[in-house]
C-alpha cells in the first residue's frame, strides 16, 4: 500500500511496500546511505549496492561532531543537490540524516526506512530532526520533509525486546492523548501478541502513523496542536538525559508525571494513573524511580516548550483527551517530588 501526506514544507509518500522496493524508490547509483553501525551488520545485504556512510550506534552520537564527519563523507562522495540521502535506522539514525540532508548544500532529498517500531511510528515521521547540544536534547535542527518513508514490519524482528517496548511508549502515548479505543485495545494484549500478528502490527503502525500525521499537518511548526505529541516527553527528556535512559523508558515515567500533574490540573481522576502505570508495565516499561528532582529541573528549564516561568506542559482531562496548559516551573517540581516519593503504582 502507498499514499501521500502533504505538510506545508513537502509530501511524503509512505510505502508500506517492503525493503525491496529501496532501489526503485532511490536508485543505488543517486543515493546516498546513512546508517549505523548495528544497522548496517543485519543489513549488509540492502547496503551493499549503495555508498553508505556508518556512524557509530548510541544516542551519544547524535551530535554535531557526527554532522560534520557525515558531511566530510558526503564531500568525498561528491553528493551534489540531487542525491538523495536515505537514512536506514532507528530514531537516531533518522534525526542524523534528515538534518544532515537538510543543511547540507542548503538542502538535498532524502527518504527513511524505519527499523524500530519507535522509529516506524514516531521518530520518522514529522520532518522534525536534529542533534543534542551537551544535556539539551534536540536542541539543534530544522523541520523539513523526507519525500518518502519506506516500511517493512518484517525487519522489527530483529529487535531486543526492549525495543519492542521503546516503541509502545509512543503508541501508548497516542492511545493517551487521542485514542481511547485504542488504549482499551492495548490493555488487553501484550508485545508478543502484535509480534505474532503481521496484520495487528501493521493495523497499529499505520493508525500511530495516522494520527502523527493529521496532527503535524495541521501544526508542522509546533504551535499549537502538535504540542500535544509532547505528552510524557517534558519531564521524559530530562529524565531521559540525566539517567542515560532509552527513551521509551524515560517517556514511560514522564507520562506517569503528566498524569499526576493532569489529576491537579485539570481533575483527572487518580484511576487513570493507575490503570496506565498497568498497561506501561504490560508493555514491560517502567513506572516508578526515585528521581533527582532539583538536577531535573536544571535541566527542565532549558526545554524548548519554555517561555519565560512556564513550560507548555501536556496534560489529560481523561483517555483520549489532552490539552496544553502552561506551567509555572514550582508545579512541575512539586509534582516530581510527589512521583518520586509516590513509589510504585
Ligand atoms: N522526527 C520526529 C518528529 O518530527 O516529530
Amino acid at each position: 500500500m502507498e499514499y501521500s501526506v502533504s505538510f506545508p514544507t513537502g509530501t511524503v509518500q509512505y510505502c508500506f511496500t517492503g525493503i525491496k522496493e529501496l532501489l526503485k524508490r532511490a536508485p543505488a547509483d543517486s543515493s546516498v546511505i546513512i546508517t549505523d553501525s548495528n544497522v548496517a551488520t543485519l543489513y549488509q545485504q540492502v547496503i551493499a549496492a549503495y555508498r553508505t556512510i556508518i556512524i557509530p550506534a548510541g544516542e551519544e552520537h547524535k551530535t554535531q561532531q557526527t554532522i560534520q564527519s557525515v558531511t566530510e563523507q558526503l564531500l568525498e562522495f561528491k553528493a551534489h543537490k540531487k542525491t538523495t540521502i536515505i537514512g536506514l535506522g532507528g530514531g537516531m539514525i533518522t534525526d542524523i540524516a534528515g538534518y544532515a540532508a537538510s543543511i547540507y548544500m542548503r538542502g538535498v532529498p532524502f527518504g527513511f526506512v524505519p527499523t524500530t517500531l519507535l522509529a516506524m511510528v514516531d521518530a520518522a515521521i514529522g520532518g522534525k530532526n536534529g542533534v543534542n547540544f551537551g544535556l539539551h536534547k534536540n536542541m539543534l535542527g530544522t523541520i523539513r520533509q523526507p519525500s518518502f518513508i519506506l516500511y517493512d514490519t518484517a525487519l522489527l524482528h530483529t529487535l531486543p525486546d526492549m525495543e519492542w517496548s521503546n516503541g509502545f511508549a509512543e503508541i501508548i502515548k497516542y492511545a493517551c492523548i487521542f485514542d481511547a479505543p485504542l488504549f482499551a485495545e492495548l490493555s488487553t494484549h501484550i508485545i508478543n501478541y502484535y509480534k505474532e500478528d503481521a496484520t495487528a502490527l501493521n493495523e497499529l503502525i499505520q493508525r500511530c502513523a495516522n494520527w502523527k500525521n493529521k496532527t503535524v499537518s495541521e501544526d508542522e511548526t509546533e504551535n499549537n496542536v502538535r504540542k500535544l505529541l509532547n505528552f510524557g516527553h517534558t519531564a521524559g527528556h530530562a529524565i531521559e538525559t540525566l539517567y542515560n535512559l532509552p527513551h521509551g523508558q524515560a517517556v514511560s515515567l514522564g507520562m506517569l508525571v503528566a498524569c499526576s500533574i493532569s489529576e491537579s490540573e485539570c481533575g483527572l481522576h487518580p484511576d487513570v494513573r493507575r490503570q496506565l502505570a498497568m498497561v506501561l508495565q504490560q508493555y514491560k516499561l517502567p513506572a516508578s524511580l526515585k528521581l533527582h528532582t532539583e538536577q531535573l529541573m536544571d535541566i527542565l528549564v532549558m526545554d524548548k516548550k519554555r517561555s519565560n516561568n512556564t513550560i507548555d506542559y501536556i496534560v489529560l482531562s481523561s483517555i483520549g483527551s489532552a490539552l496544553i496548559k502552561p506551567l509555572p516551573f514550582e508545579t512541575i517540581k512539586q509534582a516530581l517530588d510527589k512521583f518520586s516519593d509516590a513509589g510504585n503504582y
